[in-house]
């Protein structure tokens, strides 16, 4: 039997604007999805899948997540048609848009296959073959995903649009602070969201230069925040970030609800993080109180949220 497992992530600066190369910088959760592979008699493969989801997440998912596990037997080289694959997923990441799930599930596969066949693959590999995986959820999957679940930590991500390899820098901010996670409830999907920011970004190259500047130096000044552990600027840069997600269309009513919640209730900056119009919400706090105070308050109002720390 092998056994994996791949963190979930937030993104904290930047999805969208790192499909098109600009930086991104991502915190893996302590949360993870566990994969168990068990070579049985038989040909194909069969999954059961035990993890806790929003609901209607799976069912949405669901021909994503088939044909990312088959994406990932495909480029892994296992041949299933002499041996039966049995794939039990498991966990304590709840499934839900935004936390990074499939990619979480496609590398806790990885490593799973990766024991079970004892490939030794390296975590460099390990990222690659997790980024096949990805790939079936939409065509031009950034990579900050799965490398953010294969290697844990706090992530500044750059793509290469040449195809080489990606800048992967694990950033050391020496200060960890309190993120409250809050479900709008809603399953985006990404191929969806992410055309229909290329078709805007095509039909106004003029706007989408001007907020990938802005983008740009936001990003740079987010970076140098977490390495000084300054929570006041990250707050602010939060809040600049989501109003330029709102300007490329990607957030939802409920989105901008929440990050209203979360201000209201003393939060030093929220944004809505992942793919957006729906998915999920992260608030900062400045302490442990606040951090429960806003908790508290989105609960009241119906949605879930969830208490982590970054850094
Ligand atoms: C999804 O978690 C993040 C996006 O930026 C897509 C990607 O990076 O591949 C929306």
């Amino acid at each position: 039997m092998g056994y994996g497992k791949g963190y979930g992530k937030t993104i904290l600066f930047g999805e969208h604007f790192v499909v098109y190369g600009l930086p991104a910088i991502a915190s893996a959760l302590s949360s993870s999805t566990t994969a168990e592979v068990q070579v049985v008699d038989g040909k194909g493969w069969e999954v059961i899948d035990q993890r806790p989801a929003t609901p209607g997440y799976k069912e949405k998912k669901y021909d994503e997540a088939m044909q990312s596990i088959k994406n990932v037997i495909k480029h892994m080289n296992i041949d299933v048609g002499c041996q039966k694959l049995e794939i039990t997923f498991s966990g304590d990441l709840f499934a839900a848009s935004g936390v990074g799930a499939s990619a979480a599930q496609a590398t806790s596969l990885v490593r799973a296959i990766n024991e079970s066949f004892t490939l030794m693959l390296d975590d460099e590999k390990i990222n690659e073959a997790a980024y096949e995986g990805e790939k079936a959820y939409h065509g031009t999957p950034s990579g900050i995903d799965n490398t953010a679940s294969t290697y844990g930590g706090l992530i500044w991500f750059v793509k290469n649009l040449n195809g080489g390899k990606n800048t992967m820098e694990i950033l050391d901010s020496g200060k960890r602070m309190p993120l409250v996670i809050a479900n709008t409830g809603i399953t985006a999907s990404t191929v969806e969201v992410v055309g229909d920011v290329r078709k805007l970004k095509e039909a106004n190259p003029v706007i989408f230069e001007k907020f990938f500047n802005e983008y740009y130096n936001l990003a740079i000044n987010a970076k140098v925040a977490l390495l000084e552990g300054d929570p006041i600027n990250i707050g602010k840069l939060m809040n600049q970030n989501h109003k330029l997600l709102q300007e490329i269309t990607v957030s939802g009513e409920i989105n901008d609800k929440l990050v209203e919640i979360a201000l209201d209730n003393g939060a030093l900056g929220a944004k809505m993080t992942g793919t957006g119009r729906g998915g999920l919400v992260i608030a900062l706090a400045e302490n442990d109180e606040v951090q429960k105070n806003i908790t508290n308050a989105i609960e009241m109002k119906g949605y879930d949220a969830w208490k982590t720390m970054i850094g």
